[in-house]
């Protein structure tokens, strides 16, 4: 079946002794646990100090962003390639902060996705609508031209190494969680679309997360709907207790 993915988004948060003390914590309380991987992305001048934390336990690390030029005059970028020798090997794209408070456009995504994958860095490719695209009926268009963009540039194989993350706009840091049943309709969706492109087999395969105000008490109910595969958390995150609550989700 479909690995889930538990994954944290620390955003601007976390310095270096916070960095150390969350890992001790998390470590001290981690079980591995079969089909569901952890990921954590914190800020770029930690990854290669998270991926020396984390890898013995077998936790992933990520970037939160890259450019999708591989060198030259772009000062304030990372490439991929950069990300990728901190030993990180997973990068966040598309991220609804990205996209509307720093302005990244659909084909800027779309060359990050690509330029991501040609350096052996699995994107978590995120997408979603805007409160007022989602009251206007829009959800549907939103999502898909969005997946559009990038998906259109791939080949089967490539996809397969795509994580989605679904996180409607309105959602997060907010507390205003989508339900199960709206997360649901949306991943129904993304799934299709991903069918439409590559077909039935990598469709099923394609982890789709949900993001958006995933908390303790929210994250068993939204892991039991059918296409949600996995949660890309933010505040929630921060602290290593409340992280390890939502890797053990469904876990009685
Ligand atoms: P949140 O953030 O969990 O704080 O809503 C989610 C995200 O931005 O990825």
């Amino acid at each position: 079946m479909r690995e889930n993915i538990i994954a944290a988004n620390w955003k601007m948060n976390h310095r270096a002794s916070e960095l150390e003390q969350f890992f001790q914590q998390l470590l001290a309380g981690y079980k591995e646990r079969e089909g569901v991987s952890v990921i954590v992305a914190p800020t770029a001048p930690y990854l290669a100090r998270a991926v020396e934390l984390a890898s013995p336990a077998g936790i992933k690390i990520a970037a939160q962003n890259m450019h999708f030029e591989a060198s030259g005059a772009f000062t304030g970028e990372i490439s991929a390639s950069m990300v990728r020798d901190t030993g990180a090997r997973y990068v966040i794209l598309g991220h609804s902060e990205r996209r509307h408070v720093f302005g990244e456009n659909d084909e800027m995504i779309a060359r990050k996705v690509k330029a991501a994958l040609e350096n052996k860095l699995q994107p978590i490719f995120c997408i979603g609508e805007l409160l007022e695209q989602r009251e206007a009926g829009k959800t549907e268009s939103v999502v898909t031209t969005q997946l559009n963009a990038v998906l259109t540039t791939l080949n089967a194989e490539e996809m397969l190494d795509v994580v989605v993350a679904y996180e409607p706009v309105w959602a997060i840091g907010t507390g205003k969680t989508a339900t199960p049943a709206q997360a649901e309709e949306v991943h129904r969706l993304v799934r299709g679309i991903i069918r439409g492109h590559f077909g039935d087999e990598v469709a099923q395969r394609i982890t789709i997360q949900y993001g958006g105000s995933v908390k303790p008490d929210n994250v068993d109910e939204l892991m039991s709907a059918e296409n949600i595969d996995g949660a890309l958390v933010g505040g929630a995150s921060l602290k290593a207790e409340s992280f390890l609550r939502l890797i053990n989700f469904n876990a009685g």
